[in-house]
């Protein structure tokens, strides 16, 4: 059924854009990520909403444009220490309180993301 899609059980592309909004005005206020991140984020933030609408199983938006992920990789460039992860990790549970993602599908995507972000530590 359409709810064993966790692109569809989260609400779709509007909620997944709503997250994102919230989380890199929380990485944009970081001391640990600002740093890192450009000024501006209004093109980060229209990646990472492809890259997460295809990380649940919608559209791939991302690949379409960007080809492979290749996540690891791609974050090279940038200093990834174990504090930095879970500086990421906090704006993302803060953001998810922010929008009121709940339940099974907020643990199930959490955990994903956790381990994705660990995964990114390259330093
Ligand atoms: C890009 C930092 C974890 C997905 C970036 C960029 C930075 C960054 C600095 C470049 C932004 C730009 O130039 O616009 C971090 C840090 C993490 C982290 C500090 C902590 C572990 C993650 C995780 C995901 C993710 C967990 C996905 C679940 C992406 C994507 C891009 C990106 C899709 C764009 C890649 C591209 O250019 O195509 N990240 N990231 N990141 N990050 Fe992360």
């Amino acid at each position: 059924t359409e709810s064993n899609n966790p692109y569809i059980a989260i609400g779709g592309q509007e909620v997944l854009n709503e997250l994102v909004d919230a989380f890199y005005a929380k990485v944009k206020l970081h001391p640990k990520l600002a740093p890192i991140f450009p000024e501006d984020l209004t093109e980060t933030a229209r990646v990472q909403k492809q890259f997460l609408t295809q990380f649940l199983g919608g559209p791939n938006f991302y690949s379409e444009e960007h080809g492979h992920p290749m996540l690891r990789a791609r974050h090279m460039p940038f200093p990834i220490t174990e504090e930095r992860a879970e500086a990421w990790l906090q704006c993302m549970r803060e953001a998810m309180d922010e929008i009121k993602l709940e339940g099974p599908i907020r643990d199930y995507f959490y955990e994903r993301l956790s381990q994705t972000a660990y995964h990114m530590i390259n330093q």
